[in-house]
């Protein structure tokens, strides 16, 4: 379960939906899910087994299993401090949307210039985000995981009721069910390379994979659990939370469009924005959609919440076992170096916004390089790691403790070769892609 708090957050609510709408729908969703099923049971799986099986945080595990390679848990931290930085720029958001509904200006929200207008403020979004760092920090520092574990136990389930609904009111909205054939009928022309290396990127992502937030929650699994049933529920949560919310965006986007085709294609490319855009409409469109709306953003809060905790706690448990430090100084560096680190992000939304790197504002640029760059090194490194220096043998010894092995076969390949291979490629293409050398 706290597994699945880390994973489900704003990569299944707001960063799944605005890729599938760009990437092809039906495609995207199709590839998304056999990556889950064969990449990323694969490497979720082996970062769990290897946390249970050293009982150790990233590094430590690492290191206890072969020194010299410790410095692969190095990157995982650093890859968590930068999603730390620009994920609590859009944890504000969230906080600001959630707070205008209360406001009872759910009016506002509708009109499709609020968000560019917000975001593009310079004050108002900094101290939104400061307010989500405080208090992802107060959480990670009282050590209050219980009993955040304990709201997020019930918030979950109701996050999942709501959505099913919204995601069914959507789906009656005039117009919806071009959006439902979109998102669920692959269209194969629609595919080119990036819409398989943004599958993957977000399969990471969503999945909280290669940054070793798997590996410390692996050691406190016990040798009685049935590792690879436990993986199985947390990619169906994990990705179903992630269709529903495309459920409720999708059909809506077509739904507004209503016919015009130029207007369609703009909302469906729309990106970061989208959820904020969308959603606002949808329950304006609903009886009492100030109170479902108000409801909807508490509940993303929670998720996300649930998420940067593990985040921030990846970075701090890193540095006091390594550097020594206490908690409350480790926290407050963390929590005050993502701040720093997250301003240019939100400050791209408006008088930064002529800066960009490979032509991306500061906060795609960061998203960019820790989900189609680093992560892919990260889940690189751990594949050879395990396949050629430890032995795939840890791993399988590891997970039949509790229970048979029945993917076993396509885990050894999957591991050796395919996944190396492929995450190769996938990079190549990714670093030329932003170099422009290939376009998409
Ligand atoms: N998986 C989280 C989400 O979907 C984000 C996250 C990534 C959390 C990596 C922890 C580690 O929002």
């Amino acid at each position: 379960l706290a597994a699945a708090g880390s994973a489900v957050g704003l990569g299944n609510i707001w960063r799944f939906p605005y890729l599938a709408a760009k990437q092809g729908g039906g495609i995207f969703l199709l590839i998304y899910i056999l990556l889950v099923v064969t990449f990323g049971y694969t490497i979720m799986v082996s970062e769990i087994a290897l946390g249970r099986k050293t009982g150790q945080s990233p590094i430590g595990a690492y290191q206890s299993l072969a020194k010299r390679y410790s410095f692969i848990g190095w990157i995982a931290v650093f890859v968590a401090f930068i999603i730390l930085s620009y994920y609590g720029v859009i944890g504000g958001w969230v906080i600001k949307y959630f707070y205008e509904f209360v406001a009872g200006h759910s009016l506002a929200l509708t009109d499709s210039g609020f968000f560019a207008a917000f975001t593009g403020e310079t004050w108002q979004p900094l101290l939104w985000f400061f307010l989500f760092m405080l208090m992802t920090y107060l959480v990670v520092v009282n050590g209050v995981e219980k009993g955040i574990e304990k709201v997020s136990k019930v918030l979950m389930p109701v996050l999942v009721v709501l959505s099913v609904a919204i995601a069914a009111y959507s789906a009656f909205l005039p117009g919806a069910l071009e959006g439902i054939k979109y998102l669920f009928i692959p269209n194969f022309s629609q595919f080119t390379p990036m819409t398989l290396l943004a599958a993957l990127g977000q399969m990471f992502y969503s999945m909280s994979l290669a940054m070793g937030i798997m590996i410390t929650y692996g050691s406190y699994l016990q040798k009685s659990n049935d590792l690879s049933k436990c993986v199985k529920r947390i990619e169906f949560f994990d990705a179903g939370i992630s269709i529903l919310a495309a459920m409720m965006i999708i059909p809506a986007i077509f739904s507004f469009s209503a016919g015009d085709s130029a207007a369609l294609s703009a909302n469906l490319n729309q990106g970061p924005s989208l959820m904020f855009v969308t959603l606002p409409k949808v329950f304006g469109s609903m009886p009492f959609g100030g109170v479902v709306g108000a409801a909807f953003f508490l509940l993303v809060f929670f998720a996300a919440l649930t998420s940067s905790i593990s985040l921030m706690e990846c970075v701090v448990s890193t540095l006091c076992d390594k550097w020594k430090l206490r908690r409350g100084p480790a926290s407050a560096i963390v929590a005050g170096g993502a701040f720093l680190l997250g301003i240019p992000s939100s400050l791209g939304n408006g008088v930064w916004s002529s800066f960009t790197i490979f032509g991306k504002d500061f906060l795609s640029f960061f998203d960019f390089i820790t989900n189609a760059v680093l992560m892919p090194v990260g889940a690189l490194l751990t594949c050879l790691f395990i396949g050629y220096v430890v032995g795939v043998k840890t791993v399988s010894d590891e997970v039949k403790i509790s229970s048979p092995f029945k993917r076993e076969a396509m885990y050894n390949v999957m591991i050796k070769y395919i996944a190396p291979i492929c995450i190769v490629a996938i990079l190549v293409t990714s670093v030329l892609e932003a170099f422009g050398i290939l376009t998409f």
